[in-house]
């Protein structure tokens, strides 16, 4: 395969709020080498760099002048195989939900609670994907990245990745110069099924598949998120914030029936969701932005949005939920502005 290289190049189709902006430069690979290749002629370019996903978790808030990158490596191939488990080694392009169904398919577990899920591999990594009592680092082995930087291959081992709650090592602006390659992933070749999110443990232990996690997922899914095909979301747009002990104490005596999860020592989860409707922003909009009304998390984009007009109404929950409860809200989606 050659290097795609497009100019004024349409976004909409590679941002899931439907964003009807440009890019200046959409350069797409479909190996390592071409990746080089691609780096080594936009250094030419003189004009930022903007790696992308499925833009599943990207708001752009204007044409994007610079070049937009994008991985079309979908290589599949299983490295090892042992009595109960196998190491799969997956090309970072590869469309997530298309990735978690091969998998059931070969009899490879521990993925299907993630069905669903729009993004790729490669952002699964980064984003550290975790929904219905599943997050991915717990399946991650290895990470395969280019560093743009020296121009080499580099190996991170899962627990050099400080993976945490929607959190990476790549997240961070000292490590935005890795590009993922590949994902190495651990899973099991019996299954055994994770109820412990409360909707799924109504399901029978008994003679349950991965094939019936996975439509149990889908379905709970479809009826709480929105069609990113019908209506442009970006799926959560807040993260869940995570406060410290006494703060949450504090909370639940005043508000009995809030929602608190457990986090890592000293800090508890608390349920975005739940505040943002009890500010009353459910089903509300500001111009063409709207909050979802099944799922409060997500903002929806009603039908020509900008960027702006998105980020206007975050900025309007943000400061009510603030207000009411003392918690800041981080949002999980990225603004881009260029
Ligand atoms: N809730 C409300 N009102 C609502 C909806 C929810 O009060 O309209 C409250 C309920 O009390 C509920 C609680 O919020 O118990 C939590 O809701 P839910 O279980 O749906 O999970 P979530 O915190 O809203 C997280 C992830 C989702 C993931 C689900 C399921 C984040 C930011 N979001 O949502 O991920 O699918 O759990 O595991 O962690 C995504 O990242 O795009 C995403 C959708």
């Amino acid at each position: 395969m050659a290097l795609r290289i497009e100019n004024n190049y349409p976004l909409k189709a590679h941002n899931s709020f439907g964003m009807d902006v440009l890019a200046d430069r959409f350069v797409e690979y479909s190996a390592e080498d071409e990746l080089r290749e691609a780096l080594s002629l936009a250094s030419g370019w003189n004009a930022p760099l903007l790696h992308i996903g499925a833009g599943c978790n990207l708001l752009f808030c204007g044409d994007y002048h610079g070049t937009v990158l994008h991985s079309a490596i979908k290589s599949f191939d299983v490295l090892e195989r042992n009595d109960d488990s196998v190491l799969v080694r997956a090309g970072s392009g590869i469309d997530w939900d298309e990735f978690v169904q091969k998998c059931i398919g070969e009899g490879f577990f521990g993925l299907e609670n993630l069905s669903g899920i729009p993004g790729e591999v490669g952002s699964s990594a980064v984003q550290n994907i975790g929904a219905y009592g599943v997050e991915v680092c717990e399946r991650i082995e290895r990470v395969e990245v280019l560093d743009v930087e020296s121009g080499q291959k580099r190996v991170f081992a899962a627990d050099e990745c400080a993976y945490g709650y929607r959190d990476s090592i790549f997240k961070r602006p000292d490590h935005k110069h890795y590009i993922v390659l590949a994902v190495c992933y651990r899973l099991s070749t019996v299954f055994e099924p994770v109820l412990t999110y409360a909707p799924l443990s109504l399901m029978n232990p008994e003679s349950l598949t991965a094939n019936d996690i996975r439509n149990e997922v889908l379905s709970l899914r479809n009826s709480k998120l929105p069609d990113p095909a019908v209506l442009g979301n970006a799926g959560s747009f807040f993260m869940n914030p995570v406060v410290a002990v006494s703060k949450a104490r504090s909370l639940a005596s005043e508000y009995p029936d809030m929602p608190q999860y457990p986090a890592t020592d000293g800090f508890v989860k608390l349920s975005a969701a739940w505040m943002i409707d009890r500010c009353g922003w459910k089903g509300r909009s500001m111009g063409q932005a709207g909050v979802y009304e099944r799922q409060p998390l997500v903002l929806v984009n009603l039908g020509g949005a900008s960027g702006e007009e998105v980020l206007a109404l975050a900025h309007a929950v943000i400061d009510s939920v603030y207000e009411k409860f003392g918690v800041y809200l981080r949002p999980e989606v990225n603004a881009i502005h260029s």
